[in-house]
């Protein structure tokens, strides 16, 4: 997809198809009543119809009237007072979707109502803007159907409509909108793919051909190196299954260099490649989603090559422990007492909480590798849907400070999260009776308690987003298709990029 910029007004874009933002009530008046009257009154005549009532992401088509473009899409963006970045994104995104069979190459975008929806900041309107188009082009039908006329079409360009002096802004702000969209497609498409697809050893392959092509270091550990450096807990859940366990390790630049924020920061992702429970095994019912626990590796693999892409230069660390985690003649038992890398010893009581597991020894393994700071991401809760829903990721974070930063990249990002307390009453619970610290406890404040168990494996600043709500959408919206929809790794990015020089 080519990105043309263009000074000038909406009714001059040549385009199969030109994209109205409408944020709020639509008011015709200026630009707006201007494209209204070249249309003959198109515009007009679907607001009198009902048709521009507000709901937000709700499209309907005009016909152009004397506008070059074939047809206009107005879209909505519903209340201004919740207009944002995240719903400028969806917006592209809702725009794609629409267009699923249409016979749609080049789309220009009149980028000056959600450049004065998001407090006249053309740049970030052309970013939300390109990054919801490219992401909005997924479609996992995709995956495994090449020929698939589910997917929307594939556009040849892209033409953003700005005013002369935004130009050059616009025209960094869509590259960046791109990467970031291409980013969050390559952690969806990987997350999206079936267990019998990515196996550990899989998605080893896999992030070896990401870091080849972006030009970062990789490690990754088999069995034999984990057992070597002690990484039990992540062995122990690897262990009852016939596709053995891989630690993934990415990163640019040199061992604990900093970036321009004096950090070393270290992403780690939740790779359970399939979560059929273990010995504790799941009930059958939407077991199959759990082929979606490796969500936070995809996203910390993406995150870090789009960094790269973004800020080459930037020192940046991802770690990504991959398993299955399954019942079987070798598997780990409930009881069963296992020695963490960092020397707790840790009494798995359900073989269910296994992201906890794997990702205490990614954390320890992270912090020997000189990470300053840790963000994890991982599908480790079915308590925080429960809680929060599906639309907020549920984030721990400590000290205060850390969690500033990581809440001012989501707010860059167009991303929401919810703090949950680590609430200190609860570590009793973690006590074990053989052991240091038990996996998994009574079903009370079990969100703050697998909160509370990985903070026992940090000793620096770290944060820990829970998308066990959030990662994959469980039915079609009007912005994405079912499944993985790239969460947190626009945060991931800008809490990196943060520290380029
Ligand atoms: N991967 C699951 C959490 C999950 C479930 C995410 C459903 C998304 C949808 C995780 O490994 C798990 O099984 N968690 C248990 C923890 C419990 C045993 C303490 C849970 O949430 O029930
Ligand atoms: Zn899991
Ligand atoms: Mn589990």
């Amino acid at each position: 997809m080519q990105i043309r910029v263009v000074t000038g007004h909406p009714w001059e874009a040549a385009a199969d198809l030109l994209v109205v933002p409408v944020i709020g009530e639509v008011a015709f008046a200026g630009e707006l009543d201007e494209l209204d009257r070249r249309t003959g009154g198109e515009l007009r005549a679907l607001a009198a119809f009902g048709e521009l009532g507000g709901k937000r992401y709700a499209t309907a088509l005009a016909a152009p009237g004397d506008v070059p473009a074939r047809r206009l899409l107005a879209i909505s963006a519903g209340a201004a007072d919740g207009f944002g970045r995240e719903v400028a994104v969806r917006m592209g995104s809702s725009v794609m979707r629409r267009l699923v069979k249409r016979d749609v190459h080049t789309v220009a975008v009149w980028l000056a109502p959600v450049a004065e929806g998001l407090g006249g900041d053309a740049a970030v309107a052309a970013e939300t803007i390109t990054r919801g188009l490219v992401e909005g082009g997924f479609e996992p039908k995709a995956i495994y159907h090449e020929d698939t006329d589910a997917a929307p079409p594939a556009l040849d360009e892209l033409v953003l409509v700005t005013s002369p002096d935004a130009a050059t802004a616009v025209a960094a702000g869509a590259d960046r909108g791109r990467i970031m969209g291409e980013g969050a497609n390559m952690a969806r498409r990987l997350a999206n793919r079936s267990a019998n697809d990515v196996t550990p050893a899989v998605l080893a392959d896999e992030a070896r051909a990401i870091a080849e092509e972006h030009g970062l270091w990789i490690d990754v550990i088999d069995e034999g190196r984990a057992a070597d450096l002690g990484m039990n807990l992540f062995l122990a859940v690897g262990r009852g299954s016939a596709n053995k366990p891989r630690m993934i390790v990415l990163r640019n630049r040199g061992e604990g260099e900093r970036d321009a924020l004096g950090r070393h920061l270290g992403l780690i992702g939740k790779g359970v490649c399939f979560d059929s429970g273990g010995i504790s095994i799941k009930p059958a019912d939407r077991m199959e989603e759990m082929k979606m626990d490796k969500t936070g590796a995809c996203t910390v693999i993406a995150a870090i090559a789009t960094a790269k892409r973004l800020a080459p230069d930037m020192p940046l660390l991802a770690v990504a422990p991959a398993v299955e985690n399954m019942p079987g003649g070798n598997a780990t038992k409930p009881g069963d007492i296992v020695k963490a890398l960092n020397g707790t010893w840790v009494d798995i009581i359900n073989t269910d909480a296994e992201g906890r597991l794997i990702l205490a020894d990614a954390m320890t393994y992270a912090e020997r590798l000189g990470a300053t700071h840790l963000v994890d991401v991982a599908t480790l809760t079915g308590a925080v849907g429960r809680a929060i829903g599906y639309m907020v990721t549920g984030a721990f974070a400590t000290p205060d400070p850390w969690w500033d930063q990581v809440a001012a990249a989501a707010d860059r990002a167009g991303e929401r999260y919810w703090r949950i307390p680590l609430l200190r009453d609860y570590l009793a619970d973690l006590d074990s009776w053989y052991g240091d610290i038990v996996n998994s406890s009574s079903a009370e404040a079990s969100l703050v308690k697998s909160g509370l168990f990985l903070e026992k494996f940090r000793t620096v600043p770290w944060a820990h987003l829970d998308i066990g709500g959030t990662a994959y959408y469980r039915k079609n919206m009007p912005f994405a298709p079912r499944g993985a929809n790239g969460v947190t790794h626009a945060t991931l990015v800008e809490l990196a990029v943060a520290g380029a020089g």
